[in-house]
């Protein structure tokens, strides 16, 4: 099983053909639609996304100078394995997802534990637009311009009791909704956890929208984490339980490869990862490679988090 799945990530990171061949479909369409001619993208016009009331004052250029990308390239290349381990499943299969309503269990050391509906828990009036580069551990990247709360509004919500070290995230595991579970692939449901000073960094940040609109179900509907100094996996989607713990988790991909994925998942262009190197990336869009940063980026603003930590063997 291990083999097989290491197969799969290893196919997604020398998917250079199938990389390639998406952007040529990818600029046939943008040439169609600067043609003027019609572009169908059938899963997006499946599933209509509702404008959100984004506050532009509030929107935060956290990727000085780089566009987002285009919304074609981050609505139909995309990791999510409930539906599918290749690129375009979650496009074509994510519409089964039932993003509404949607609730989400709160639970361990908070003070207000309950499953809340999740307009109890993210405060809608109070949305930002960040532009965030999102590195995935596959060396590739995308710039996107991500729609949600700080997650530390959520947390003073349900109150952090002072024993609570890591917060601990779960996907949705439904059968009926999402096709990829029929296969193990990963241990379901999806786990991600982040140490507290990591989730209480302004950065850390719960989406529920993409280019003012609702988050696509491919994205991670109805709400999903982004935390851009963190390679793509990190970014757990579709989140139904969120877990206040004293001890760190083990996380799905920690769980099925350890030697590969460590609890941290740091960008670091300085540590490979043990089947290819981490020093440079592809941006979906470009051509050819560009060197990765540290953290993504964003060593000014979480580097102080790690002082005095080995990140080579806190990976
Ligand atoms: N969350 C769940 N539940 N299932 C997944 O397979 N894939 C992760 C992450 N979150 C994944 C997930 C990976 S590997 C990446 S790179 C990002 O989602 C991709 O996010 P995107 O499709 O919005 O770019």
């Amino acid at each position: 099983m291990l083999i097989k799945r290491k197969e799969k990530w290893q196919e997604s990171e020398n998917s250079v053909t199938g990389e390639n061949a998406y952007l040529n479909r990818r600029n046939i369409l943008l040439g169609a639609a600067a043609a003027g001619a019609a572009t169908i993208i059938p899963s997006v016009l499946a599933q209509p996304q509702r404008k959100l009331n984004a506050l532009s004052a509030r929107k935060t250029d956290y990727s000085p100078g780089e566009s987002p990308s285009p919304e074609e390239a981050i609505t139909q290349y995309n990791n999510y394995y409930e539906f599918g381990t290749g690129k375009s499943d979650p496009a074509q299969n994510a519409w089964r997802l039932q993003p509404k309503p949607w609730s989400i269990q709160v639970d361990g050391l908070v003070d207000k534990p309950a499953t809340y509906g999740i307009e109890d828990l993210i405060d809608f009036n109070a949305l930002e637009e960040r532009i965030y580069r999102h590195r995935c551990v596959e060396a590739w990247s995308m710039v996107m311009p991500w729609i949600g709360v700080p997650l530390s509004s959520v947390l003073k919500k349900i109150g952090v009791q002072s024993g609570a070290k890591y917060v601990r995230f779960e996907t949705l595991a439904d059968k009926e909704q999402m096709p990829g579970l029929r296969w193990p692939v990963l241990d379901w449901p999806y786990t991600e956890a982040l140490r507290m000073d990591e989730a209480m960094n302004d950065l850390s940040f719960l989406v529920v929208g993409l280019y003012g609109k609702e988050l696509p179900n491919q994205n991670g509907a109805p709400v999903r984490l982004a935390v851009p100094w963190k390679y793509g996996f990190k970014h757990v989607k579709s989140i139904v339980r969120i877990s206040l713990t004293e001890e760190q988790p083990v996380t799905t991909w920690q769980a099925s490869a350890p030697r590969e994925y460590g609890f941290y998942s740091n960008v670091n262009p300085e540590v490979s990862h043990p089947r290819w190197s981490q020093a440079r990336e592809r941006r979906i869009g470009e051509f050819g490679r560009r060197p990765t940063e540290m953290f993504n980026g964003y060593g000014e603003l979480v580097a102080d988090m790690y002082a005095g930590m080995d990140l080579a063997r806190n990976f």
